[in-house]
């Protein structure tokens, strides 16, 4: 435990607490009703970026559409984006794929149980990692959240910014001898679909910082761990963990065309690598301050400014970027050709694309909107 040790809690006490509260209070998630590495790996995935309540539809329908390694390394690409449609940071579902193809070729399609062969896996880090190695084979591998820094920093009323390396040492010890500890003492009795006291007290972690040590207004008063928190003790608790405030946000706009020929849309992929790659996207521009947003879109399209329907814009953020989208939807006539790397579909083809979330949104809007006068 860290160096002011006759303050600081011993982590025998710590587990012995966190594992009966853990077993009595945890959420019934589906992920958890499972051993199984893969279908874990898969929510850890999901859930970086994501909250529990949005994982859970898109992680039954990619068990049912995947079940196992196997039928992910074998899936087309296009499926494995449609399942992943609205989850965002696309890279995640593409890595997926990629690890499981590895998978399949290193490890004869089971899932490997060494700590380093699971790190090797593309887009697996340690705490990746340290989540399947405990909760699928209940190994003593530590795991270091966003959830675990803010239990762990408060209990010991560490200060420092957690990003900086000092501290993530500091931080990533004090789970390992957390989830060592819960490997030698005897353990209480947990329900019989945990894989064991390793696999119970890395989630027990997790679920504290959740549903209890939560960032605003912590339920102190629901701790396992009240009298043994430091940051409790002092009245601090919010104020931990030290994080550096973000960096300002920028405000970006775009024009979008909904360009509609023969009852048939106008989409195009994104190119490969950059943000949402691969992805379908209603053609757009970005707009500088001044520009009017039709004025922009006719020189563009060579389309007359009159024939635009403005629909309801869509604002989304990604990254640091505030993004407003400016929705015009016209219908051209048939010789109108599609801007660069266009293709028509009919709305219920979009159904079966890839469209970023975004512009899933426009679709969303255009079933409820009549088509406009035809050119
Ligand atoms: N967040 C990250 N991993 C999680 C898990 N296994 N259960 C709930 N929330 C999580």
């Amino acid at each position: 435990m860290p160096s002011a040790a006759s303050k600081s809690p011993p982590a025998r006490s710590l587990v012995a607490a966190l594992l009966p509260w853990f077993a009595a209070k945890h959420r019934d998630l589906p992920w958890r009703r499972t051993r199984d590495p893969y279908a874990i790996w898969v929510s850890e995935i999901m859930l970086q970026q994501t909250q529990v309540k949005t994982v859970i539809p898109y992680w039954e329908r990619w068990l049912g559409a995947f079940p196992d390694v196997t039928a992910l390394a074998q899936a087309p690409e296009a499926k494995v984006l449609k399942l992943w449609e609205g989850l965002g940071y696309y890279s995640r579902a593409r890595n997926l794929q990629k690890a499981a193809r590895q998978v399949v070729e290193l490890h004869g399609s089971r899932f490997p149980e060494n700590f380093a062969d699971i790190l090797a896996l593309p887009g697996i880090g340690r705490y990746t990692a340290g989540a399947i190695a405990s909760i699928a084979f209940n190994q003593p591998a530590p795991i270091l959240d966003g959830n675990v820094i803010r239990v762990l920093t408060r209990l010991f009323a560490l200060g420092g910014d957690p990003k900086e390396k000092a501290l993530q040492h500091r931080l990533w010890t004090l789970a390992e001898e957390l989830v060592n500890t819960a490997a030698r003492i005897p353990p209480p009795p947990l329900p019989a679909h945990f894989a064991g006291p390793c696999s119970a007290l890395n989630q027990s972690l997790m679920e504290l910082g959740a549903l209890v040590c939560t960032p605003r207004r912590p339920a102190c008063s629901a701790c396992p761990l009240a009298n043994r928190c430091l940051a409790k003790r002092q009245g601090t608790a919010e104020q931990f963990p030290e994080t550096k405030a973000r960096p300002e946000t920028v405000a970006r706009r775009f024009v979008v065309a909904v360009l509609e020929r023969d009852s048939r849309l106008c989409v195009r992929r994104r190119p490969e690598g950059g943000v949402n790659g691969g992805l379908w996207e209603f053609p757009n521009l970005e707009l500088a301050p001044a520009d009017d947003p039709s004025s922009t879109a006719s020189r563009w399209l060579g389309i007359p400014p009159d024939r635009f329907v403005a629909l309801r814009p869509v604002s989304h953020a990604i990254t640091k970027f505030r993004i407003r989208l400016e929705v015009l939807r016209a219908a051209v006539p048939r010789r109108f050709t599609a801007p660069d790397g266009g293709e028509w579909h009919s709305l219920e083809g979009l159904d079966r694309l890839a469209l970023t979330a975004a512009h899933r949104r426009i679709a969303g809007q255009l079933a409820s909107n009549p088509p406009p006068p035809a050119a």
